[in-house]
């Protein structure tokens, strides 16, 4: 626990209970003395760096957040609020993994004065708002507690076993040549066998990720102007997908069980709609899975309204409860309702970028040619990794071992959640995947609570950015694959805290 938490609850525990006035102003004081004292430091670490900085070389590297805690005796917090300050000052630059850097001064980053206001006029207004998909993949500041990720850290991704299936890729004859659109066919076999038997190797196209095929296939199979079915709430990135596509997004509100079937027919029914993006099984954010009877429903309702469904299996191997991964709601589709994506990106490294859309019809012929229009092919040294990777013996045993640390963390951060914002922000069971939805008290601001917390090295995701139109309430998605036990505990303590000091309330008088 740094420093200042340690001192402030110190502060707390010492102080002593006799008169009631006595102890507000002790508390004052206390109060007064940690923020001169977190201040002083903060300036005192701000202008260190700053000289260091201008001693430097543009590109040089800046000691450790851990030799700075040393050797200037302050927290990692402190540490943490200097180095935000100077990166957004643009006079250090963090580049994850490697450390912090002296960053380019500006007359060398910028050439001349250019005038490009032109370019908005020219442009017209922007097509669609990125949502919470910029805060989730931009650089974190270095040391942040990242719990707004929905990729594996370093550790639990498949590092050495990529790096020997990359090896092996390399070697073989002709893998720089042209691929074939759908991709290699050992690849497109080893997905199809992973459908439960709803996909033959011919319904299968290799694509870069999942974003890549959802983003394809809404292009594909809608043309602008159209609706779209989206269960509310859903992933923010497929949202941007769809505006991106000019499609129009109709919430259809989902619960603890996924989807609620008489609200998606009702939809269906107001709107014409012939698509709708959902997740069956561990949807992102709520973890939800839809129960046998809600699967069968919804099938009934596709073939009803005559529509398509993009089943977004993204968590499809992150089942942390049971020995087998879900079948996807595709395996009980005879008639090609449903169009399914999967990667590798979730379960390897976010980088091997190889994954799968599969579709059965005239459905797959589109998305064929949207793909080949798009970039015609998955790199080869790419999807041969892949194939050397999934079909590698330790494959399964990563799996295996990474499910187990999964669950660990998951466990973990569900512990701090109900010890602190109580069980009933949770739902009763905890899901799979990578995340918990977190419900937060009535009033607070998600929005705030993760700027404040952010301010404090706590990365996290506001829930707003993850429903299509208003939240029915305030909520926060927390993953818990980058953080052990200790930082969950450190995360959600200084949240609680947060909400507590009740300046995290929100503005609107709706929630
Ligand atoms: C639900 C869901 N679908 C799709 C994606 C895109 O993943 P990728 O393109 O890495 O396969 C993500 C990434 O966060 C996701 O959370």
């Amino acid at each position: 626990m740094p420093a200042i938490a340690r001192r402030e609850r110190q502060t707390r525990t010492a102080r002593p209970t006799h008169r009631k006035g006595c102890v507000i102003a002790e508390e004052c004081v206390a109060l007064l003395y940690i923020i001169m004292k977190t201040d002083s430091s903060d300036t005192r670490v701000t202008q260190h760096l700053k000289r260091l900085a201008a001693s430097e070389a543009p590109g040089a590297r800046l000691p450790s957040v851990r030799t700075l805690m040393r050797e200037l005796s302050v927290s990692p917090v402190t540490v943490q609020h200097a180095l935000d300050r100077l990166t957004r000052e643009g006079v250090i630059e963090a580049r994850p993994g490697l450390g912090t850097f002296v960053a380019k001064r500006p007359e060398e980053s910028t050439p001349a004065r250019a005038d490009y206001a032109w370019q908005s006029a020219a442009l017209g207004p922007a097509r669609f708002s990125l949502r919470g998909l910029a805060g989730m993949m931009s650089t974190p500041p270095a040391g942040a507690l990242q719990l707004n990720k929905g990729y594996l850290p370093n550790a639990l991704q498949a590092g050495s076993l990529l790096t020997a299936a990359a090896g092996r890729a390399l070697r073989r004859p002709g893998i720089w040549d042209p691929q074939p659109v759908d991709g290699l066919p050992a690849l497109r076999d080893w997905f199809a066998a992973e459908t439960s038997g709803a996909f033959q190797p011919r319904d299968v196209i290799i694509c870069p990720g999942t974003q890549a095929a959802i983003a394809a296939a809404f292009r594909a199979l809608a043309a602008p102007g159209d609706p779209i079915l989206f269960e509310s709430p859903s992933y923010t990135g497929a949202m941007a997908c769809a505006e991106a596509a000019g499609l129009l997004i109709v919430p259809v509100p989902a619960d603890e069980h996924g989807v609620r079937p008489d609200m998606l027919e009702d939809a269906f029914r107001r709107t014409g709609s012939k698509l709708f993006y959902g997740q069956p099984n561990h949807a992102n954010p709520t973890g939800a899975t839809l129960p046998e009877d809600r699967r069968t429903a919804v099938l009934a309702i596709l073939a009803q309204a005559g529509a398509l469904m993009i089943e977004d299996d993204w968590a499809h191997d992150f089942h942390l409860d049971t020995a087998a991964p879900l079948p996807p709601l595709a395996a009980q589709d005879p008639n090609g309702h449903i169009i399914y994506v999967r990667s590798l990106t979730k379960c390897a490294a976010p980088s091997l970028r190889v994954g799968a859309i599969c579709a059965r019809g005239p459905a797959f012929e589109r998305l064929h040619n949207a793909r080949l229009a798009d970039d015609f092919f998955v790199p080869g040294p790419l999807q041969e990794t892949a194939i050397q990777l999934v079909t590698s013996p330790s494959w399964p045993r990563h799996l295996k071992i990474l499910r187990g640390a999964l669950r660990e963390r998951r466990d973990a951060l569900a512990a701090a959640i109900t010890k602190h914002f109580g069980a009933e922000s949770l739902p009763d069971t905890l899901p799979g995947g990578l995340h918990l939805w977190v419900r937060l008290p009535n009033g607070v601001s998600d929005e705030i609570l993760t700027q404040k917390a952010a301010a404090r090295g706590i990365l996290i995701s506001a829930g707003t950015h993850w429903f299509p139109a208003e939240p029915p309430a305030p909520y926060v998605r927390l993953g818990f694959a980058n953080i052990d036990a200790e930082q969950a505990e450190y995360a959600i303590s200084t949240l609680a805290g947060l909400v507590q000091r009740n300046n995290v309330q929100s503005r609107s008088n709706t929630l």
